[in-house]
């Protein structure tokens, strides 16, 4: 392992941790009751994932849960970020609780207090009980709201008296642009912009879901959205308006609603406001105060004008050059973390929340050496440079509470399969075998120099 400087210190109090999700790594889909999700369907859909991969087993975290507390307890982190399976809890989407499935959560959450390590469960990593998608059309259906915060209550019913921080939802842009615009994430569904009631059933869940957690004793609600600093490819009149356009879409949506209680002017892209489905008094449901904001952060975007005539957009996406790359062709710029988090707060002001990092890491090509040692270097030049980028920005006035990088093991990355891995801990998928790489060593080490100040 290369000697690196120390990092700086953050903080008292800051929070360190990893992030999962339930689809990625726990398999065993079929067992104590669990319901199909709509991410079942899809992976054994053909052609929907590389090399028709399924999370039918994954990391068998479901099975091996105690291993992976013990690698985290080992890694020293004070929080864990990982998402309940809504069709474990509750199979058919609806009804009572499936009280085997919140048994394999509740002996999680007990087994992570008692190593000081906090839970910061996910209601929603995009894994739909498969029943609402087939009633409705899942998230383009109002009804699906609803049934998400009967779900939220029934999760915080039996965990709440333990379990005081809870993430709504996972990055719902991603699942309205990858699930339900462009369709290659489940369910699948291409309908471009007409896939927008998503996004608003999606945030008027998560705000349906917030008086019902405060009910059962949450004292920090969140929601973990996919942000990203959009810049414009050059100062051209038309590429100032794409990028605007595309800030709009990816980050505003979701964010304006949420802190300001109401939506951004699509109309430049070309797409109606309201096509119908936001109905009175939504908008302040969704704008109920939250907590801490969550930001998966991975890297900036730089939009330039497409005529959407020939592309089917307006926005077109340019590369960005002379900087590393991750094996998922994702550049790498750790200011961009910087450049985010700071136009946040000058965008939102006092109506931003503190910020806790949700997700921040990246895959690499990382095979183990004959001696079976994994030398992840990429990770933790990645991991160190962004961790020095957000201690900037808490020095530049951010109210920043923690970072939680992905991911604690390699996974299922959803249509990419088993080639990706982000994880600090290798998992070998014929035996299952967790194998620390030297980025976990080096994390470790990093989070003990922080808890000595
Ligand atoms: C995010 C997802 C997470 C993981 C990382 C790499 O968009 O929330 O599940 O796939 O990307």
């Amino acid at each position: 392992m290369t000697q690196r400087p120390p990092l700086p210190g953050f903080p008292p109090g800051f929070r360190w941790g990893v992030s999962t999700a339930a689809y990625q790594i726990e398999g065993a889909v079929a067992q104590d009751g669990r319901g199909p999700s709509v991410w079942d369907t899809f992976s054994h859909t053909e052609g929907r994932t590389k090399d028709g991969a399924t999370g039918d087993v994954a990391c068998d975290h479901y099975r091996l849960w105690e291993r992976d507390v013990a690698l985290m307890e080992q890694l020293g982190v004070d929080a864990y970020r990982f998402s309940i399976a809504w069709p474990r809890v509750q199979p058919a989407g609806a009804g009572p609780a499936n009280p085997a499935g919140l048994d394999f959560y509740d002996r999680l959450v007990d087994a992570l207090l008692e190593r000081g390590i906090r839970p910061l469960p996910t209601l929603y990593h995009w894994d739909l009980p498969q029943p609402l998608q087939d009633a409705g059309g899942g998230w383009m259906n109002r009804e699906t709201a609803y049934r998400f915060a009967d779900y939220a209550g029934l999760a915080a019913g039996r965990l709440g008296d333990r379990v005081k921080t809870w993430i709504t939802l996972n990055e719902p842009m991603v699942h309205l642009a990858y699930g339900y615009g462009f369709g290659v994430h489940a369910p699948g569904e291409a309908l471009m912009f007409d896939a927008l009631p998503v996004a608003h059933h999606q945030l008027l869940g998560h705000g349906l879901a917030v008086p019902v957690l405060r009910g059962s004793g949450a004292q920090e609600v969140s929601i973990a959205n996919n942000c990203t600093p959009v810049r414009p490819a050059s100062q051209s009149p038309a590429d100032l308006a794409a990028a605007a356009g595309y800030d709009a879409f990816h980050n505003r949506l979701f964010l304006d609603p949420l802190l300001l209680g109401g939506y951004p002017d699509l109309s430049g892209l070309g797409v109606p406001e309201d096509g119908g489905h936001i109905k009175p008094g939504d908008l302040e449901i969704i704008a109920a105060p939250i907590d801490v904001l969550g930001v998966n952060y991975y890297n900036p975007t730089v939009i330039t004008a497409a005529d959407p005539a020939e592309t089917g957009l307006p926005f077109g996406f340019e590369e960005i050059e002379g900087v590393p790359r991750t094996a998922l062709d994702w550049p790498v710029v750790p200011e961009g973390l910087t450049e985010l988090l700071v136009g946040l707060k000058e965008r939102y002001g006092a109506a931003l929340p503190p910020i806790l990092i949700t997700e921040n890491g990246c895959s690499t090509v990382d095979e183990p050496d004959p001696d079976g040692v994994v030398h992840d270097e990429a990770r933790i030049d990645f991991l160190d440079a962004h961790i020095r980028a957000l201690h900037t920005t808490v020095e530049r006035g951010v109210d920043v509470r923690g970072y939680l990088t992905w991911s604690l093991l390699d996974n299922f990355e959803w249509a990419e399969g088993y080639s990706q891995r982000f994880g600090l801990v290798r998992v070998d998928y014929e035996t299952l075998e967790r194998i620390p790489k030297d980025s976990y060593r080096w994390f470790a080490s990093a989070l003990a120099a922080q808890r000595q100040g």
